[in-house]
């Protein structure tokens, strides 16, 4: 009979993230402070985040063991399946095989948990009593409410208020796992009043819900910290384990990747999946292509400057070296996804620069007409950013299809979409219109770029 899934045991889940500053050709830029301009320290960032998350963020060990209660947790769901899209192969008839690695089976619906257990753990560990963070489709606030809820501590969701209206189950979710939720902007901090002072209208953005949550964290003190769901080194590492599964798992189906994908909002989600990977290409000098895939309504990767910027609206939050958009970005409330912050990793960002990775965009009609292909070939609705990776991998498939080539193609599958039928339907109705953020906002954001001065 032939195999569908490929999983490993309880027993199997890798003990140890992995951390790819150990083995990246070149340092990582210094992260800058926003007021001072100097580079940051980790006494700067205390105030955000507990030590044992700020070691994670700056540590060189190439392997960090993880926490028994977080193995604890992650038992919950994982290891994760690595399924053969068989189904998806043969309505494509293509040679190619199209494996995808499911995180939609986390109780919460996507990889975020990953790292919200993980960021959850060690604040608990450190005495923090309140977490405040931002969200955007919903997917992260989820996530972080679910994991504090099981460590005992409190939670506040500053929700980017367009999907706060349009994703109302999203938001019952969190409150189900008793987080407290706020449509941002807000009137809860200077950073949402200055906003709605500004345009009552606001419909908000992930920069601005950001500033909000940093905001809160750093008013409510002791006692709050404030808790980010991709874009950081330590983020990132927690979801390796994403990719350490799976090179089990390609190992036990006796193929090696051709084609890895995966969809960036952040990054944390393709590096996740990839980091172990882009490890085989520094070390080993494999040759997998590694193709990050992003909406045409937020080109960070495609369309961004590599550049110093604020991590967020209102330039509270530290400054990095990354693929920006400018801080001042608001996305168009037309585009269905969550992938819409204006930065990217700075480690997805290095990599790329670097040529270890490949980018592209995409429109969001192409994007839904994959999802519902994969749905209606393998059942499971794709969340609508995952659906991006589904694009991406179709259309390798059909490209081995017009050459003759039997590539392994796989992507990871980041989360389900049952709450985002609302975007389905309108993809079904013909009202999502296609979007390109204009080059010419590009430049004007860049324009406003802060100027920092650091050794080449
Ligand atoms: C299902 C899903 N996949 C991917 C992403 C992208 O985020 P990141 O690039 O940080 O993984 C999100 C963001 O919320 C998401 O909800």
């Amino acid at each position: 009979m032939e195999q569908t899934k490929f999983l490993l045991d309880e027993n199997e889940m890798p003990k140890a993230w992995y951390n790819i500053q150990a083995d990246l050709p070149k340092p990582l830029p210094p992260v800058i402070h926003p007021v001072t301009g100097q580079p940051i320290g980790p006494q700067d960032l205390a105030v955000l985040f507990p030590m044992e998350l700020i070691k994670q963020e700056v540590s060189q060990e190439r392997y960090i063991e993880i926490p028994e209660p977080v193995l604890d947790v992650y038992k919950l769901y994982r290891p994760s399946p690595l399924m053969r899209a068989r189904r998806l192969e043969k309505a494509l008839d293509t040679p190619a095989q199209i494996y995808f690695k499911y995180e939609g089976v986390s109780p919460v619906g996507s990889h975020k948990l990953n790292t919200s257990i993980a960021q959850a753990y060690y604040n608990k560990l450190a005495g923090t009593q309140r977490i405040a963070t931002e969200t955007g489709a919903g997917q992260w606030g989820t996530a972080l409410a679910f994991a504090c809820n099981i460590f005992g501590m409190e939670c506040k969701v500053y929700m980017v208020k367009i999907s706060f209206e349009q994703k109302p189950y999203r938001r019952i979710l969190m409150e189900t796992y008793g987080a407290k939720v706020v449509a941002s902007p807000s009137t809860d901090t200077h950073a949402g009043a200055a906003a709605l002072d500004d345009d009552p209208q606001c419909t908000g953005s992930l920069g601005l819900a950001i500033s909000e949550a940093v905001e809160d964290a750093a008013t409510h003190q002791p006692g709050t910290k404030y808790s980010l769901g991709s874009v950081l080194n330590h983020v990132l590492m927690h979801q390796t384990i994403i990719g350490l599964e799976a090179q089990k798992q390609f190992e036990k189906a006796g193929v090696e990747p051709d084609i890895l994908i995966g969809c960036v909002g952040g990054g944390s989600n393709f590096g996740g999946f990839a980091l172990p990977f882009v490890r085989e290409k520094i070390i080993n000098q494999k040759k997998t292509r590694l193709i990050a895939v992003e909406p045409t309504a937020a080109p960070s990767l495609t369309k961004g400057e590599y550049a110093y910027d604020y991590g967020d609206t209102a330039k509270l939050a530290p400054i990095v070296k990354m693929f920006t958009l400018g801080s001042s970005f608001i996305p168009p409330s037309i585009h269905a996804g969550g992938l819409r912050y204006h930065g990217m990793a700075p480690i997805i960002s290095a990599l790329y620069d670097q040529g270890y990775i490949e980018a592209v965009a995409l429109q969001q009609n192409a994007v839904f007409a994959a999802g519902v292909q994969f749905a209606r070939a393998e059942g499971i609705l794709p969340a609508p950013e995952s659906a991006h990776a589904i694009r991406v991998a179709i259309d390798e498939a059909l490209r081995c299809k017009e050459r003759g080539e039997k590539k392994v193609i796989a992507f990871n599958l980041s989360g389900h979409g049952h709450f985002d039928l609302g975007g389905y339907d309108a993809y079904f109705r013909r009202q999502l219109p296609d979007y390109e953020y204009p080059q010419a906002e590009v430049a004007k954001a860049v324009a406003q770029l802060p100027k920092v001065n650091v050794p080449a």
